[in-house]
């Protein structure tokens, strides 16, 4: 968790960010932090899933991290650690949750164009494939079973239905409406259930939704799980007992504007939507991202330069970029940028445009208050969909990232150099 000591110093858990960055394992050279830098608490996000997992009680539950928030070992083995399972959407992401110790038993695999090679992977992992792959649409019941047929095995599946529900939250990130490429339409379920009793090597075990991200409060998802358990009723008459419903992730985080919902609250939620569904106890499968790790990654860059217009507008113009932190230019999202080593809320401050490197004019990170410029700031809340939207645009060199656990730096993953992307595009 970021705290700040008496003189108004930030600390990540417990740890000084100022000595993180100076520390022998992270800074090459000393007194060089090696900036920008991504920076995180793995103890704050096992305790997200310990919190998240209290609100399903005594219900048979199964929290699968959605991998696309945050791909780093560190994290997925501690999130693994704490009994999650994994969602993920490309045959690089399950190889990297399976190697990370995640059982194949206990990884989804979504996504509307997978590829054969990636489906090969998911039926032919652990004893008997992962727990399910999640079908997008009706076309791709027969493309599955044909590829277990092949590979002399029968492979899970379960069907990701698109509810027809708008999520109140950005229009990028909503996935639950009929206009969206996800997901199997209500009216075209009686040709997947045709289609799934014409696919001779599928076993059906569970059926999902996932209506969007960042949301706010549980309505939607509440109306998009009733409309999720409706389907499971009729298909359990029809054809016997399903092993898992997945209501999908999206659980949102406050990112400074306010957030009173927390995840245990979607949990309480379906837990009870669920009781009252005459389903014959399937497991409950959530598939969060942000809400694990979003919180407890923070990035940290230095001030270049304080550029002053004459029409009074100030920019604090820093080392990270769009291409660090996409969020900003792509969605228009306002993370919280404070000082490293000052109080961030001292009453003398003006606000200061804090942009990046990038030649793009939307390489803005926004307004944001200070008394002075800093040595160095931090952005907030960027755990989640931050290194792992980021590029090497204008040849840099993506973020080193820390990861600390109690108390200590424990992990450090060094991107390639400069040198060595200059190598690979220059082709010598
Ligand atoms: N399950 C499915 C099928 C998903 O598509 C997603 C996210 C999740 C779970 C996890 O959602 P979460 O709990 O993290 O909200 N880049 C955007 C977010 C894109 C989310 C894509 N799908 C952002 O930075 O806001």
């Amino acid at each position: 968790m970021l705290t700040r000591d008496s003189r108004g110093a930030a600390l990540l858990g417990g740890l000084p960010l100022h000595d993180i960055l100076h520390d022998p394992a992270v800074a090459p050279s000393p007194g060089e932090p090696p900036t920008p830098a991504y920076v995180y608490d793995l103890d704050a996000m096992a305790h997200e899933v310990r919190a998240l997992r209290a609100g399903f009680g005594s219900a048979p539950h199964l929290v699968a991290y959605a991998v696309k928030a945050n791909t780093a070992g560190p994290i997925i083995r501690t999130l693994a650690r704490q009994g999650c399972g994994a969602e993920v959407v490309s045959g690089g992401e399950l190889a990297v949750a399976l190697r990370c110790g995640i059982a194949a038993d206990a990884i989804l695999y979504s996504g509307v164009a997978k590829k054969k090679i990636e489906i090969d992977a998911a039926i032919g992992a652990g004893d008997r494939g992962i727990l399910a792959i999640q079908i997008e649409n009706v076309e791709e019941i027969a493309r599955v079973s044909a590829r277990a047929q092949a590979l002399g095995r029968r492979a899970r599946v379960s069907l990701r239905i698109n509810p027809d529900i708008e999520a109140d939250t950005h229009a990028k990130v909503a996935t639950g409406h009929d206009e969206a490429k996800f997901g199997i339409a209500r009216e075209d379920l009686p040709a997947a259930w045709d289609a799934l009793d014409r696919a001779a090597h599928l076993d059906l075990v569970g059926l999902s939704c996932h209506i969007g991200s960042q949301l706010m409060r549980t309505n939607e998802y509440i109306d998009a799980a009733g409309v999720l358990l409706q389907c499971a009723a009729e298909r359990e008459r029809a054809s016997g007992r399903l092993q898992f419903v997945s209501f999908g992730g999206g659980f949102g985080i406050d990112y400074g504007g306010g957030c009173d919902t927390k995840p245990q609250a979607f949990a309480q939620a379906v837990v009870k939507k669920l009781a009252t569904a005459g389903l014959e106890g399937p497991t409950i499968v959530t598939e969060p991202g942000r809400a694990l790790v979003g919180a407890h990654g923070l990035l940290c860059a230095r001030v270049i330069a304080a550029k002053h217009s004459r029409s009074g507008r100030r920019w604090l113009l820093i080392d990270a970029g769009m291409n660090d932190l996409v969020r900003p230019a792509m969605y228009g999202a306002k993370h919280r940028i404070e000082p490293l080593d000052a109080p961030p809320h001292a009453t003398d401050t003006s606000l200061w445009r804090v942009a990046g490197p990038v030649c793009e004019s939307s390489d803005d990170f926004g307004e944001h208050p200070f008394v002075e410029p800093p040595d160095f700031v931090l952005i907030r809340d960027a755990g989640a969909y931050g290194f792992t939207m980021a590029s090497e645009y204008n040849g840099r060199p993506l973020p080193v990232e820390v990861f600390i656990e109690q108390g200590r730096v424990a992990h450090v993953i060094r991107p390639r150099s400069v040198d060595s992307w200059v190598s690979e595009r220059a082709g010598c």
